[in-house]
This record gives C-alpha cells, structure tokens and sequence, in this order.
C-alpha cells in the first residue's frame, strides 16, 4: 500500500511540468514555490545559462531541507521545455524607481517576442501564465506572437493585486488576512479598479466595517502598491507576492483546481470590452481560461474598468501597433 501510493504520487509529480522563464527575482520564487508544494518537475530557463542552473541546483538542494523531491533544472535551450503543461513567463527587465510599468514596453516586447518563439515551437501545448510587464500588453503581445487559444494565454496581476488590498484591509481591520476577500480588476497599474463592495472580512462587505475615508485610503495605496515597493526597494521590483501569485495560477492549471481568481483575459464582449486583455475574475482549470466571471457593477464602477480598458487599447494600438 506504502510502495503503490509512492508510485503514484511519484507518477502523478512526474508527469506534470512547468517551465518558468526568467530566472529572476519573479522566476525563481514562482518555481520555488511550485517546488515547495510539490510540482514535480520544474525547468527554469534565461539567457543567462549558469544563473538558471545556479538557482535549480539551490532549489533542489533546498528540497532535502524543505521535504519536497521534485526534478528542476536550469536551460537556456528552448529544447528543454518540451512537455510542459504550463509556461510562466517572467522574463523582462522591471521598473527602477521613477518608472511606470508602460516605460517598459519597447524593451520587453522584444523579448517577450523571442519568448513566445520559442514557446510556440517546443511547448505549443502549454498554458501561458504572464508576468512580465506592462502585463496587460504583454499577454496581448504574447498571444499574438504564440497564436494560441486566448483561454491558454492569461496574465497574472489581479491575484497580487487583491492580495496587497487583503493586506491594507486586514491591517485596518486588525483581523487575520485569511477571513478578508478582496477582489480588484482592470489593468495592472494606475488605472486598476480595486472593488469595495466585493471585499469582504468574513463574508461582510467592508463597505460596512471601515469609513468612507478608510477605504478611499486603501484604494489608493493598492493602486500605488507596487510603486511603494519599487521606491523602497530603490532597484528592481516586488517579487515574492508575484511570484506566489504566478505560482497559485500554474497550479490552479496544473491540478485543474479550478479556483475563481482575478487574471488578465481576453474580452470578446465581456464588460462592454472587445480585443483587449484586462483583469476579470476567471475560473482556471487544465486549460487556461474554463469562464469569465461577469459581475454585477454599478455604473461608476464599469466606467473605471472600461476607463482602464480604453487606456491599454490605445497603448496597444499606438505603441505595439495592433
Ligand atoms: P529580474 O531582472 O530579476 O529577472 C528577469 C530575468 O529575465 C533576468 O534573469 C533576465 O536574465 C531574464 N531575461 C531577460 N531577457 C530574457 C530572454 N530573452 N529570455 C529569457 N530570459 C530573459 O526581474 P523580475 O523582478 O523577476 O521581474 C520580471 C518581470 O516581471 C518584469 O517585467 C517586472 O516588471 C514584471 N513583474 C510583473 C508583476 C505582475 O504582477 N505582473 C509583478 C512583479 C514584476
Ligand atoms: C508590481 O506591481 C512592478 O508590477 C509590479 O509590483
């Protein structure tokens, strides 16, 4: 009974695979957590070869002490993301301070183009998670460059971006951020559109625990969230909220768990909105993108998002020239 169990957990590991591209600060702990909650084999792949190898050999080393056995390796060879069930792609330079996330887009949409190239090639049965930014244009790019189903193209943002809501909201509170439920759509960065009457403390909406006031407060900041942490941080960006986040995609894909999460889709319709990603809260099941979720909202609230949706397609259109 021991040894067939072991078989099959073993089976089970084996035959799951992700590839994270990137190696960076976001890569390496979206793969480290994939690696902690026992997703077996993880191939970590960046131009620069010894630096993807150097991390894989720390992480798998890190297994003996942490209890988990899966297979990483580190790549600079496409080749070697051959199978994978699912591709994180974390590859792109971040923002310095005094940077927005659209001052990256010349730069990354290069790479994200190389990227998709070779995805497209060696794993063109993979779910695309998105991480690099600006992350909406991104996974627009990334979908055109690849030519997959949109439902296997999706961006992360909204989960890291919820949760840094979850953070100021329980704070205020002074209750544990495991009973609070935050839920913040639109596009990653100053247009987001974080949602008070959908976040809620134990099943009550915070729009009767916290004043007017307190929850302007942590809008704002939510909004600003990531630009506080490139300013402390005084080089690069946040990473082990958005690695997590990317990590709870792939396995949210990976298990088929489908967990109800905010991500960056493509609309057909969806809000009023057409060819665009944004974030909407989406189940995601073994192949991407299973529904997108439409929610009830009131007129304000659908002029924000739609309001963040018309900025990103006219990025889309006067700088990527789609
Ligand atoms: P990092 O600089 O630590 O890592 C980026 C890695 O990409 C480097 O190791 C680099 O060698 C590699 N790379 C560059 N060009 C490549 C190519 N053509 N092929 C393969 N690898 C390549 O940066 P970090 O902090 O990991 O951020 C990565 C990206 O994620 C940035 O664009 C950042 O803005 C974005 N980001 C997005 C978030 C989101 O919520 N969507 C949150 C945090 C960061
Ligand atoms: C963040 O929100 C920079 O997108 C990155 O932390």
């Amino acid at each position: 009974m021991t040894q067939s169990y072991l078989l099959e957990n073993t089976m089970a590991r084996e035959s799951r695979k992700v590839a994270v591209i990137g190696a960076g600060n976001v890569g390496a702990t979206c793969a480290f957590v994939l690696a902690e909650r026992k997703i077996g084999n993880i191939v970590l792949l960046d131009i620069y070869e010894g630096f993807a190898k150097g991390k894989a050999l720390d992480m798998s080393q890190g297994g003996q002490v942490l209890n988990y056995d899966g297979k990483i390796t580190g790549t600079k060879d496409y080749s070697d993301i051959a199978g994978s069930d699912v591709v994180v792609v974390t590859s792109g330079f971040p923002r310095q301070p005094g940077m927005s996330r659209e001052d990256l887009i010349g730069k990354n949409a290069d790479i994200i183009s190389q990227v998709g190239r070779g995805i497209k090639e060696h794993a063109p049965d993979s779910v695309i998670i998105m991480v690099t930014n600006p992350l909406d244009l991104m996974t627009y790019h990334m979908q055109r460059v690849t030519g997959f189903p949109h439902n296997r193209v999706i961006g992360q943002a909204g989960i890291l971006d919820s949760a840094r809501m979850t953070h100021f909201v329980s704070d205020a509170i002074g209750c544990s951020n495991e009973d609070v439920q935050a839920m913040v759509l639109g596009g990653h960065g100053d247009t987001m559109v974080p949602l008070p009457r959908y976040t809620t403390v134990g099943g009550i909406p915070i729009t009767q625990l916290l004043s007017t006031e307190e929850i302007t407060a942590i809008s704002e900041r939510t909004a600003s969230g990531g630009g506080e942490i490139v300013k402390l941080l005084e080089r690069g960006s946040a990473f082990y909220a958005p690695g997590s986040a990317a990590a709870i995609m792939a396995e949210s894909v990976l298990n088929d768990r489908r967990r109800l999460l905010p991500c960056s889709a493509y609309l057909s319709g969806e809000y009023g909105m057409e060819d665009i990603y944004i974030g909407v809260p989406v189940i995601l099941g073994k192949n991407g993108i299973v529904k997108i979720i439409e929610l009830e909202l009131q007129e304000s609230e659908m002029m924000s998002l739609q309001s963040s949706g018309t900025f990103y397609k006219e990025q889309l259109k006067d700088i990527l020239g789609y």
